[in-house]
C-alpha cells in the first residue's frame, strides 16, 4: 500500500449515475478534505496517516456517488437554487454522504469477507497485505481488520465534522440534524439486521425487505432527498412524497445489487460474483427462490438449503444461478423492482417538487435500478 494513493479518478464500476450535482464537484470538496487532513495525520503518525491515505483512496477512486446526487436533487426539487449563496454549502453535505457511505462499505467488507471494492482490495484486505508486506510478526487478517474497524469509524467521524463545519444556514442545520441522526442508526441498524437474518437462516422475504429498506434504502435515497428536502426548508408534503420514492427507489437500488451480486460482471460492479452465495447472504432473490422452490420444486429447494452458506464450486454456482433463473425468481425480483420504479415516479410526478427537480430525479430512478455496475 503506498502512503500517498493515486487520486486519479479510478471508476472501475462505471460511469457515473446522474451529473446533475456534477460529481466532479463533490470529488473536489473531497479531495481538498484530504488535502486539509494530510498535514495533521503526518503530525500524529506514520501508521495513522498511512490509514487516511488509504480512506483517501477508497473515497476518490470510485463509487457512483448516488448519494450525494440524490441529496442534491432533493435540495433542488425542493427550490435550491444552484446558483445561489448556499450552494457551495450543499455541495458539502452531500460530500459528508460520501465519507459515511466509505465508512458502511468498509466496515460491511470486512463482515461480508468481501475480497475486493470498487475494482481494489477492500481496507482490510489493503492493510493485511501492508503487514505481510512488512514481514511483522503476528496475524496480518487481524491486524488487517483492526486497522480497517478503526478507518471505517474515522470517516464516520469526519461525516458528521463535514456536515457540521458544511457552512449551512444555522435553520438549515437545525433541520438536517435529526435527519442525518436517523440515517446512521437506520443503516447500523440495517447491518446488524442483515448479519442477524443470516447467522439465524432467515427465510422470509419480509425479512429480507426490511433488511434492504434500513441498510440501504435509508442511507442511499430516503434520508438524502430528505436532507436535500430539510436543508431548504420544504414542507411537510414534499418531505412525504421524497421519503415514499426512496424507499421504493433505495429497495429497488439493493435488489437490483442483489441480483448483480450473483449474475454480474466483477469487471463492471468493481465487486465479486457469487459471495453472496457462498456466504449465504439472506437477499430477497435467495427468499423468494426458496419459496418458489418449495412450492414447485423441493428438489431444487432441499439442495439451495444444503449449498447456500458455503464454499462453492465453480459448478455449484452455475446450478444456483440455474435454479434461481428457472424457479422464476429472478424474473419475480425484476417485476418487483420495475413496479417500485413505477409507484416511485407517480409519486415523484404528483409532488409539488420543481420540474428540474422531478426531471433529475426521474433519471435516477431509472438508472440507478437499470445500472450493470
Ligand atoms: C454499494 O453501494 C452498497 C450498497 C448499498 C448496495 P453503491 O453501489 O452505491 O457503491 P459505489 O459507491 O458506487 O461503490
Ligand atoms: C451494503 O450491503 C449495505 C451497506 C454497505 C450499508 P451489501 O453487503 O449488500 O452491499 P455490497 O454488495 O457488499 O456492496
Ligand atoms: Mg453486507
Ligand atoms: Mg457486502
Amino acid at each position: 500500500m503506498n502512503t500517498r494513493p493515486p487520486v486519479v479518478e479510478h471508476r472501475a464500476a462505471g460511469p457515473a449515475v446522474g451529473t446533475t450535482v456534477g460529481t466532479e464537484a463533490i470529488d473536489a470538496v473531497l479531495r481538498r478534505f484530504f488535502v486539509d487532513r494530510r498535514a495533521e495525520a503526518d503530525a500524529i503518525g506514520p501508521g495513522f496517516a498511512t490509514a487516511v491515505a488509504e480512506l483517501e483512496g477508497h473515497v476518490l477512486r470510485g463509487g457512483k456517488r448516488v448519494r450525494p446526487t440524490f441529496a442534491w436533487l432533493g435540495w433542488i426539487g425542493a427550490g435550491g437554487d444552484e446558483a445561489g449563496p448556499t450552494a457551495e454549502a450543499v455541495r458539502h453535505t452531500c460530500a459528508a454522504l460520501e465519507l459515511l457511505h466509505a465508512s458502511a462499505l468498509i466496515h460491511d467488507d470486512i463482515i461480508d469477507a468481501s475480497p475486493t471494492r470498487r475494482g481494489h482490495p477492500a481496507a482490510h484486505v489493503a492493510f493485511a497485505e501492508h503487514h505481510r508486506h512488512h514481514g511483522w510478526p503476528g496475524d496480518a487478517e487481524s491486524f488487517g481488520t483492526g486497522s480497517a474497524i478503526l478507518t471505517g469509524d474515522l470517516a464516520q467521524g469526519w461525516a458528521d465534522d463535514m456536515i457540521r463545519d458544511a457552512g449551512l444556514p444555522a435553520d438549515a442545520y437545525e433541520r438536517v440534524g435529526p435527519v442525518w441522526s436517523a440515517m446512521r442508526t437506520e443503516v447500523l441498524a440495517g447491518q446488524l439486521l442483515d448479519l442477524w437474518a443470516e447467522a439465524g437462516h432467515d427465510e422470509e422475504v419480509d425479512s429480507a425487505l426490511r433488511i434492504d429498506r434500513y441498510k440501504t434504502a435509508a442511507y442511499t435515497v430516503e434520508r438524502p432527498l430528505h436532507i436535500g428536502a430539510a436543508v431548504a426548508g420544504a414542507g411537510a408534503g414534499l418531505v412525504a412524497a421524497y421519503r415514499a420514492f426512496g424507499v421504493d427507489i433505495g429497495i429497488a437500488f439493493q435488489l437490483r445489487d442483489d441480483l448483480l451480486g450473483v449474475f454480474g460482471d466483477p469487471e463492471l460492479t468493481g465487486k465479486p460474483s457469487g459471495d453472496d452465495l457462498r456466504e449465504g447472504k439472506r437477499t430477497v432473490l435467495l427468499a423468494t427462490a426458496l419459496r418458489f422452490a418449495d412450492d414447485r420444486d423441493p428438489a431444487a429447494a432441499a439442495y439451495l438449503r444444503a449449498r447456500i452458506g458455503t464454499s462453492l464450486t465453480a459448478d455449484e454456482l452455475r446450478s444456483i444461478r440455474g435454479i434461481f433463473t428457472d424457479i422464476g425468481a429472478v424474473d419475480h425480483v425484476e417485476r418487483d423492482i420495475t413496479r417500485r420504479t413505477g409507484r416511485a415516479l407517480a409519486v415523484l410526478e404528483a409532488s409539488d417538487a420543481t420540474s428540474h427537480g422531478r426531471r433529475g430525479l426521474a433519471a435516477m430512478a431509472v438508472s440507478a435500478t437499470q445500472r450493470r455496475w
